[in-house]
């Protein structure tokens, strides 16, 4: 089976790695591979702090693909002998007013009807955990099974794993998918060259809708949504784990990393295309992220960037078999691209191989936005 992949990020990678494992001839087009919102994201694997209530087909997703890390994350690892930076130290969610409190409740009872364990903390209980948390942190929330992976060391092995199993990367634009009878058959890129293939995966992100030749109405909208975000570095012990909080209505979240690293986001802003790091989003990452843990401003800084998120019309994963054939999308992945990528993996793989989408990604099929199809709950 002879697969193309228009898309570098996460999602492209990982599907490009299981496709190769099961030995399919595989080719992934990229003008610059990983230079999107997978270079720039966190890496939090906390599928229930990204959520809003009513989205439970989506957090079964996200609580199968964490569960699958660390097997995937050791068998890549394996494979490359490249480090993935994978953490199972848990997330802690805390609360800075009775407001915050009653949210925290409210999710605690969300995830436990779903199965998800976690411990509601009083104030000491959180800052035993974290000692670095402000003194007005009124409590939390601890979710022992999530954890964190840096998506700067997991893309790369991805892509040395990808190509250790044979994937080619073609580093050139994917200008058009090619349609031959009523099917895909190839993708074209930018110089006119033809790269043949029996199934073609749309894994553009954001640019999802730059790609021509695919009939109107098979792609649902795929916006992008900036958020910009913050490295600083620490020399002393600083964070356990992965910590975050609402400040003022606004949630920030700190990510820390082995090598001293703590990363700090994200701001949420729909303004197309837009990459620019800017004073205002600097300044509102590092007021709230101070807010949580004053002692962040003797850390060294170290960066700020900015990435695309991608959000579809439901602001859910797009996964599988299009409405043109031959033609699977992996796309939408939104807030949760590193989370998803195991599952999205399996799933994508699954149906460019078998033409089959397994039962946990069914409800995220892009035929839930075919005219006339009523939308469940994602
Ligand atoms: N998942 C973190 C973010 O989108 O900011």
């Amino acid at each position: 089976m002879n697969v193309v992949i228009i898309g570098a990020g996460v999602v492209g990678l990982g599907t490009a790695w299981r496709c190769a494992a099961r030995g399919a001839d595989v080719t992934l087009v990229d003008p610059a591979p990983v230079s999107g919102a997978s270079g720039v994201a966190a890496g939090m694997l906390t599928p229930v702090s990204e959520l809003d209530y009513g989205e439970e087909p989506l957090l079964r997703l996200g609580v199968a693909s964490r569960n699958r890390y660390p097997g995937f994350v050791a068998e890549l690892e394996e494979l490359t002998g490249l480090d993935t930076g994978h953490r199972t130290d848990g997330l802690l969610e805390v609360a800075f007013d009775a407001d915050d409190l009653r949210v925290l409740e409210d999710v605690k009872r969300f995830q436990e009807a779903l199965g998800v364990p976690t411990e509601a903390l009083d104030r000491r209980e959180c800052r035993r955990l974290e000692p670095m948390l402000a003194p007005t942190v009124r409590g939390g929330l601890y979710a022992p099974e999530d954890g964190s992976i840096d998506p700067r060391r997991l893309a790369p092995a991805l892509l040395a794993g990808a190509e250790r199993l044979g994937a080619r990367i073609v580093r050139r634009r994917a200008a058009e998918v090619v349609v031959r009878g009523d099917a895909a058959a190839g993708v074209r890129l930018d110089d006119g060259t033809e790269l043949p293939a029996d199934r073609v995966l749309l894994a553009a992100g954001p640019w999802a809708g730059e790609v021509g030749g695919i009939p109107p109405g098979v792609v649902p909208t795929v916006r992008p949504v900036k958020g910009q975000v913050l490295r600083l570095r620490t020399r002393v012990p600083f964070l356990r784990r992965t910590t975050r909080g609402v400040v003022r209505g606004s949630s920030v979240y700190l990510v820390p990393r082995a090598d001293g690293e703590i990363v700090v986001g994200a701001t949420q802003e729909e303004l197309g295309f837009d990459t620019r790091v800017t004073a205002g989003g600097v300044w509102e990452l590092l007021r709230d992220a101070r807010e949580l843990v004053p002692g962040i401003t003797e850390l060294d800084f170290a960066e700020v960037t900015a990435g695309l998120r991608p959000g579809s019309p439901d602001n859910a994963p797009v996964l599988g078999p299009s409405a043109l054939p031959g033609l699977v999308l992996g796309v939408g992945h939104y807030r949760n691209g590193i989370l998803l990528t195991p599952v999205t993996a399996d799933a994508l793989s699954a149906a460019l191989l078998d033409g089959e989408l397994p039962e946990v990604a069914r409800p995220f099929s892009p035929d839930r936005f075919s005219p006339g199809r009523v939308q469940e709950g994602v």
